[in-house]
């Protein structure tokens, strides 16, 4: 299964594929990395682990259709099965994802349907939750609004701030999301309709 990772920062779960790629049983290899940021920490992961990158600044384009155009260009290029969100802070056009349907995937922090958009670790704390965490999801054109595959949770504590809450799901974000992508390059996972079906059973 060939994937292709899109990011614009640190890129830490990026940095999962790339280590679960490297071993055997892994079904998956990472084709390229493409970040819409040249100082994504991201690329430095990728080219230490010997893997292409490129950049592809949407300050470039005039509007967001040609950014999404020549993204889909590039994209294609590597002719992946699989196309990874991951930290990718832009919003995709519809015909951007409509071109990646059921092979487009995305991480989210938070627990789906929860808190869509961004600030999520903050809008748990002020709400009071007892628990939060990430979501794995297929992208569709609603965004943040893709079917979910896996979710994982974590408790809140007493005394959390956004930022103790991040990293902590952050760490479960780096076990999810590379058990997904295993998953897909597995030929378990699929979208039908506005649903994820894993084995055969509706999600
Ligand atoms: C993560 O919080 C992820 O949930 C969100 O963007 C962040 C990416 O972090 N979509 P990293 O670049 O993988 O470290």
């Amino acid at each position: 299964c060939r994937a292709v990772v899109l990011i614009s920062g640190s890129g830490s779960n990026l940095q999962t594929f790339l280590d679960a790629a490297a071993n055997a049983e892994c079904e998956y290899a990472v084709e390229a990395v493409i970040s819409n940021k040249a100082d994504a920490y991201g690329l430095t992961r990728a080219q230490n682990a010997g893997v292409s990158t490129e950049v592809l600044s949407h300050k470039d384009f005039a509007d967001r259709d040609s950014f999404d155009r020549a993204m889909v260009k590039l994209i294609d290029s590597y002719e992946p099965d699989l196309v990874i969100l991951a930290g990718f802070m832009r919003i995709l056009t519809p015909d951007f994802v409509r071109h990646y349907s059921g092979r487009l995937l995305n991480i989210h922090p938070s627990l789906l349907p929860k808190y869509q958009g961004l600030h999520t670790h903050k809008r748990a704390l002020e709400a009071g939750d007892d628990e939060h965490g990430a979501t794995v999801h297929f992208v569709t054109e609603e965004l943040d609004g893709g079917p979910p595959i896996l979710q994982a949770a974590v408790p809140i504590e007493t005394g959390d701030t956004p930022e103790l809450l991040a990293q902590r799901v952050l760490v479960q974000e780096h076990k999810i999301y590379p058990q997904v992508a295993q998953w897909f390059a597995q030929g378990r996972l699929r979208m039908v309709g506005d649903r994820a079906e894993f084995d055969g059973e509706l999600l």
